[in-house]
């Protein structure tokens, strides 16, 4: 896989499957220099009185990407299985909406499974697109693009190694219409406030031509939510552990030590919406002199957080930020819809 440096020009000429280094604008400025200024400002830093295990280190290697992939493949695990059959029964309606000449930025691609028949469905209606799958893993990224059909003849593909900031910065010269795939409860799964504020860092690149496909497990059931996450093979719990072992490498000591921490799930309503946060519960002090941190036992880091927001509370976020919701569809096994946003 080539792995090319970072520009701002669209070639659909050129040969799908490669990968582009848009996270090395500056020296200074590379995926995991960007990875440890996340983690200084939201873990070694309390953020009204909280710490956070950033989402972008819990997806930061290969290890991760392969318990996912595990968890996924779980009975319990349903929200995958149903946006995927979303994708699956709607391809054609979404496709349909696409112009041609679109550019399409896969934002957080982790796997193509999803966005698969949505291609296949661009390419049989033979709309002329170039489709950028986007992640800040980089291996993962490798095999993803692997995963796509080489017999595309007018859907082209790409692989974008950056991050979400990377990728506004990079695709402002873009002419051709964007769309802007966020599958997997990524954007709008949040509190209110942050949510919002994310969705308006997207708002503020789009023009009228411009859309955003954003999915969201709407589901409502405690239950079911509680054991999606405490997966019988233990893989989120796992996922978890390991994030905390990579902000070592990526701070460069050893300040998370297994034994010091207990990882909990804990799903609870939030007038009235369900959530559902894994919190690293230290068990006694933790100290990291050269870090300067010093936690107390009992002290807690969120370290992931969903929001189940069904369509109502989905409704009021695209009202706080200007999105005109102009089509949405719903799963046929579950409560996951799609949106699709255009400027207000
Ligand atoms: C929940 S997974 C969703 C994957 C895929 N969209 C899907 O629905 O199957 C989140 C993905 O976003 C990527 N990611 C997380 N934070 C990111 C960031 N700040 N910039 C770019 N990618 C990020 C992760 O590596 C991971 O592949």
């Amino acid at each position: 896989m080539t792995v090319t440096a970072a520009t701002t020009v669209v070639s659909p000429d050129e040969q799908s499957g490669t990968i582009i280094d848009i996270g090395t604008g500056t020296a200074h400025d590379t995926v995991l220099s960007q990875q440890k200024q996340m983690v200084q400002q939201r873990l070694l830093k309390k953020e009204n009185g909280k710490r956070w295990l950033p989402t972008a280190l819990i997806w930061g290697d290969e290890n991760a990407h392969q318990l996912w992939w595990e968890a996924s493949n779980l009975d319990e695990f349903y929200s995958i299985r149903d946006e995927v059959n979303l994708l699956k029964r709607w391809a054609q309606d979404i496709a349909r909406q696409v112009p041609d000449h679109s550019v399409l930025f896969d934002l957080g691609c982790g796997d193509v499974t999803k966005v698969i028949p949505l291609l296949n469905e661009l390419e049989r209606s033979g709309k002329h697109v170039h489709y950028y799958a986007l992640d800040i893993s980089r291996k993962p990224l490798e095999s993803v693009l692997a995963k796509l059909p080489t017999t595309y003849q007018v859907v082209k593909y790409t692989g974008l190694w950056g991050t979400f900031d990377n990728l506004r910065a990079w695709c402002g010269n873009i002419q051709e219409p964007k769309w802007f795939l966020s599958l997997g409860s990524i954007f709008g799964n949040d509190e209110f406030q942050i949510a919002t504020n994310d969705l308006r860092k997207w708002v503020s690149v789009m023009r009228p031509q411009d859309r955003m496909l954003l999915g969201l497990d709407g589901c409502d059931d405690d239950e079911k939510v509680w054991r999606s996450y405490n997966d019988t093979k233990d893989c989120w719990h796992r996922m978890i552990r390991n994030g905390l072992e990579l902000s070592n490498k990526v701070l460069g000591h050893e300040w998370y030590r297994p034994e010091d921490w207990e990882v909990i799930g804990v799903t609870q309503r939030r007038s009235p919406t369900l959530t559902h946060q894994w919190v690293a519960r230290a068990t006694r002090v933790v100290q990291c002199e050269p870090l300067g941190l010093y936690l107390s036992p009992g002290e807690e880091i969120i370290t992931n957080e969903w929001y189940k927001y069904g369509p109502d509370g989905m409704q009021k976020q695209f009202d706080a930020v200007g999105f005109a919701n102009v089509g949405q569809w719903k799963s046929p096994s579950g409560p996951v819809y799609q949106y699709l946003l255009a400027l207000a």
